[in-house]
């Protein structure tokens, strides 16, 4: 298939990319490099340095394409808290000039990139994609409800395939987000630098992480398929924070002190989600183990440039 990746030069993006060429599909990244690296971006790929905004050239690079995998948008909590209609304008509008670009370059299929923070704090746990979508929390949050409306619009009224993948907490290699808001990297890079690892809650809070390159296979393991779909993607296993720590220190071989920040408000206690029906409906299941994924992170941020 020829596939255009949206956000291709960002840290999932890239693997998805990577993926995908392994598998011998055809892939233009289309990027424009506010937030990626070109260097994060596979060489046997075509790259389009483009905006969201820039439909004219949307239109040129999805020419023959047979689907889009969706990845671009500003991703960071607080800086959405901040400047929410610069998220709005990049996220929701962007992503509704790629619907109208994809209309008129007849691309009939998208894989989407949402996230667990649509079901906001949980009623009841595990999360199923049968678990209620909550009024977002942060601004960035709402983009991505609003995102997922608008895919799934343009699902009903043309006879556009859309598959809405809901991320839960991926970490691994190439993540290089400035600022890091997410716990792997940070912790990570507190460890091997020596200094204090920022903790919350004292670590108790529960997530369910997920290894990028398993998170990158789910794109894959979902794109033949047609109609409106929504999946879950997560390992389908809550881990506390504080264990994160604990895999860390012993993984690096030495322990650095923790700096204990209290309680951060908006935090959700526990989010983690079953596994269960894209494993049923397309067979991809998380692979690698939280010792495995951290390992190879770890070598990331020791080795950062590769
Ligand atoms: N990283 C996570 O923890 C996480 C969790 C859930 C969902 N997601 C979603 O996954 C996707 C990828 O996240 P990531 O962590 O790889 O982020 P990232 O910031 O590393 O990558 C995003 C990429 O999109 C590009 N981009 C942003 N706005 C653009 C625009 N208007 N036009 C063209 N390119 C643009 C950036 O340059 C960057 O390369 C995002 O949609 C994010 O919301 C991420």
């Amino acid at each position: 298939m020829k596939v255009l990746v949206t956000g291709g030069a960002g840290f999932i993006g890239s693997h998805v990319t990577k993926q995908l060429l392994d598998q011998g599909h055809e892939v233009v990244v289309y990027d424009n490099l506010s937030r990626g690296f070109k260097e994060l971006v596979d060489p046997r790929a075509k790259f389009v340095l483009g905006s969201l905004s820039e439909k004219d050239k949307l239109i040129a690079s999805l020419k023959n394409a047979d689907a889009v995998i969706h990845m671009a948008a500003f991703i960071t909590v607080p800086e959405s808290v901040q400047k929410p209609s610069l998220y709005w304008e990049n996220n929701v509008t962007g992503t509704k000039i790629l619907l109208e670009a994809m209309r008129e370059a007849k691309v009939k299929k998208i894989i989407f990139s949402s996230s667990a923070t649509v079901y906001g704090d949980p009623d009841k746990l595990p999360l199923t994609e049968e678990s209620t979508v909550k009024k977002a929390v942060n601004p960035y949050g709402q983009t991505k409800i609003e995102m997922e409306n608008l895919i799934k619009k343009e699902f009903e009224k043309s006879n556009l395939s859309a598959v809405l993948l809901r991320y839960f907490n991926p970490y691994g290699p190439n993540e290089r987000h400035n600022p890091e808001t997410h716990v792997v990297p940070n912790f990570i890079k507190a460890a091997l630098s020596h200094k204090p690892i920022p903790l919350y809650w004292k670590g108790e809070q529960t997530r369910d992480f997920i290894y990028v390159e398993d998170l990158a296979a789910a794109h894959i393991a979902v794109l033949p398929l047609e109609g409106f779909q929504i999946f879950n993607v997560g390992t389908g296993t809550g881990t506390k924070v504080i264990r994160l720590v604990e895999e860390i220190f012993k993984l690096v071989g030495h322990k650095v002190s923790v700096a204990d920040l209290g309680k951060r408000e908006g935090d959700v206690s526990a989010l983690y989600t079953s596994a269960d029906k894209i494993q049923q409906e397309v067979g991809w299941q998380a692979k690698t183990s939280l010792e495995e994924g951290l390992r190879k992170t770890i070598d990331f941020y020791k080795n950062p440039i590769k």
